[in-house]
């Protein structure tokens, strides 16, 4: 989840790039970069944010008034100069820079070398300004980029600078956002509009499969088949703020619907629908140790504990491997006993998270193979674990955790299919995990569709100060998941509790004034459930329940529903959280809260 920016123009462009970097660094802030064409293509990248680029840079502009600029979110390669872009060729004429994950880059990087093609980076992006370069010996520039494009699996945002056309950029899009800001006398091409709005409102969207070729003066648009076509103009009547959270009105809403993408990103290149399993790369160097692994420990905090705890009924029931979940901030002080033979997994969005880091090392101190699933690329997490999984979920900026949530939900279904197959799960189990993991971000999207009708339900919820948030099996921890967000952004106390140990104690809580939210779908545990459903509706509480499609009882027992689709069981997960993500979002917009920043919490908890 890259920003990218460029600039052909009568302005001089590192200042325009520079400034563009800047508003596109809520997207990615580990490295930095910028190429123009001066008397050549002159390039300069910089680890850590764009102030220490600009700083690097020293106010030159090489005179030059064309360029592309990019803000990086590592998803290959560790965050460094080397790994920054943009990146070029071997003959140093062509600079690109790329948002999105070349799929087929390992294939396309062993031809390219045996053609004694160099590269200079770990990144996937490289492969293809040297797939260019290969191409343009036989063919034309513009037809050279084409026919990379049409080599490419995966997903794309691309500028791109041939030192030979020195007034034009080439601008491609399939699966990462790109747009053209059209201008007077100078064009800009962005990630997304929060570069642009500054120069021009007028904006062209590039569609998935298009390239631009623009000028100063005029720019043309083709599909990567070369067939010309017209776009419209349309004009943004965005702020900068605005532009950044992509019209959203908070990061919070912006990230609850970047979940159907980030849950694909997820399973990008590692789900084999077809043979029922997953590859997953960052596991390779353990996984004859992995094959030895007697035992689990999951050990993380919040939001990414109640992901584990899902994690350990999936890899209990599919993959047969005892699993505990524990909080770093109790495995850390309590001597656990633990073993070479025992996995400690830590699960973080930040990578920074203290409790779980220090979870980490005293696993490693007991001889524990430690693996991590860890948003951010190059955290002191993935950095001191054994091996692990990127979520690639891009850079996660409201404060509530929400699309890494459904992500790590999806990287821990990819274990269970991996660690499964290897322990004697059917292909037959495999396949079908697989296919319906696949569907997921559809479902996802439905969900999103209904978003106008959770708001009505979160608006009969305004007026209670304490809810009950129950589930059981897989969507227990759901309910704990479900609880806490609405704790942390609309300040109500919720208590998540299992549904079958309501009766111990929590139901005496119970009267009209305290409703429950139940997640229920039709799964093995539907009709015990329904028990606790029936146990506090003869108490006279409200229900608002979150069921499966076409589900009649529970219209005969609930005040509000929410559908979600059928699926199965061990996903049903994935998507009943997101509507409890929306209620808790539209409580607290009603309550007026500042729901990306709530009172007293940080992103990143790098203290005890
Ligand atoms: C809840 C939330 C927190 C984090 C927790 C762990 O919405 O965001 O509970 O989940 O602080 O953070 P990471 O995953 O960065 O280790």
């Amino acid at each position: 989840m890259c920003g990218i920016v460029g600039y052909v123009g009568k302005k001089k462009a590192v200042p325009v790039l520079v400034e563009g970097l800047k508003q596109l660094e809520y997207r990615g802030y580990d490295s930095a970069g910028v190429s123009v064409i001066g008397s050549g293509i002159e390039t300069v990248k910089a680890t850590g944010k764009v102030a220490v680029l600009e700083n690097k840079l020293g106010g030159n502009d090489f005179g030059s008034m064309v360029g592309i600029a990019h803000t990086r979110w590592a998803t290959h390669g560790k965050p460094s100069d080397r790994n920054s872009h943009p990146h070029g060729d071997c003959s140093g004429k062509i600079s690109l820079v790329h948002n999105g994950i070349i799929e087929n880059y390992r294939e396309l990087r062993d031809l390219l070398v045996a053609k004694e093609h160099k590269f200079s980076s770990d990144t996937d992006s490289e492969v293809v300004a040297h797939l260019i370069e290969e191409f343009a010996k036989k063919l034309k520039f513009q037809d050279a980029v084409l026919a990379a494009l049409n080599e490419i699996r995966g997903t794309y945002g691309l500028a791109i600078l041939n030192s030979d056309e020195p007034e034009k950029i080439y601008a491609a899009r399939l699966g990462s956002p790109l747009l053209l800001g059209v201008g007077k006398n100078e064009n800009i091409v962005a990630s997304d509009a929060s570069a642009i709005v500054k120069y021009t409102d007028k904006v062209v969207y590039l569609d998935d499969g298009e390239m631009a070729v623009v000028g100063s003066d005029s720019y043309e648009v083709v599909t990567i088949k070369n067939k010309k076509i017209q776009k419209k103009i349309d004009t943004l009547d965005w702020s900068i703020e605005q532009a950044q959270k992509q019209g959203f009105d908070h990061f919070m809403l912006k990230e609850i619907f970047e979940q159907p993408e980030a849950v694909s990103n997820a399973m990008l290149g590692r789900l084999l629908v077809k043979e029922g399993m997953a590859n997953l790369g960052g596991l390779k160097d353990v996984d004859e140790r992995l094959k030895g692994i007697n035992r689990i420990i999951i050990s993380s905090c919040g939001t990414s504990y109640y992901a584990g705890l899902i994690g350990e009924y999936m890899l209990e029931e599919f993959a047969g491997i005892p699993v505990e979940v524990e909080y770093a901030s109790e495995f850390r002080y309590r001597s656990p006993v633990i073993d070479k033979n025992t996995a400690v997994l830590a699960i973080s969005q930040s990578g920074e998270t203290a409790d779980t880091l220090a979870a980490i090392r005293e696993a490693k101190s007991k001889g524990a193979l430690a693996l991590g699933i860890v948003n951010v690329v190059g955290s002191t997490i993935a950095r001191e674990t054994d091996a692990g999984v990127y979520n690639i979920a891009g850079p996660e900026i409201g404060v509530a955790s929400t699309k890494a949530f459904t992500s790590q939900l999806t990287i821990l279904a990819l274990l269970t299919l991996y660690l499964g197959r290897q322990r004697g799960m059917s292909e037959a189990t495999g396949k079908k995990i697989a296919s319906e993991l696949k569907k997921i971000p559809k479902y996802i999207e439905g969900i999103l569709s209904q978003k106008n009708d959770i708001k009505k339900i979160a608006k009969k919820l305004d007026k209670y100060s304490n809810l009950l948030y129950l589930g059981r099996k897989y969507n227990f921890p759901i309910a704990l998941e479900g609880a806490l967000k609405i704790k942390e952004i609309s300040y109500v106390h919720a208590e998540g509790y299992a549904a079958g140990e309501m009766k111990h104690g929590p139901i005496a809580l119970i009267d009209k004034n305290f409703p429950s939210v139940f997640v229920v779908p039709k799964d093995s545990v539907y009709e015990k459930t329904i028990s606790a459903i029936e146990e506090i509706k003869a108490r006279g509480g409200k229900i608002i329940a979150i069921a499966t499609e076409g589900d009649k009882e529970i219209a005969k027992l609930a005040d509000e529903i929410i559908y979600i689709p059928k699926t199965l069981e061990m996903l049903t997960p994935l998507v009943a959280v997101v509507p409890l993500q929306l209620l808790a979002y539209y409580v607290g917009i009603g309550k007026g809260y500042d729901v990306d920043k709530p009172r007293n919490l940080a992103k990143s908890v790098t203290v005890e």
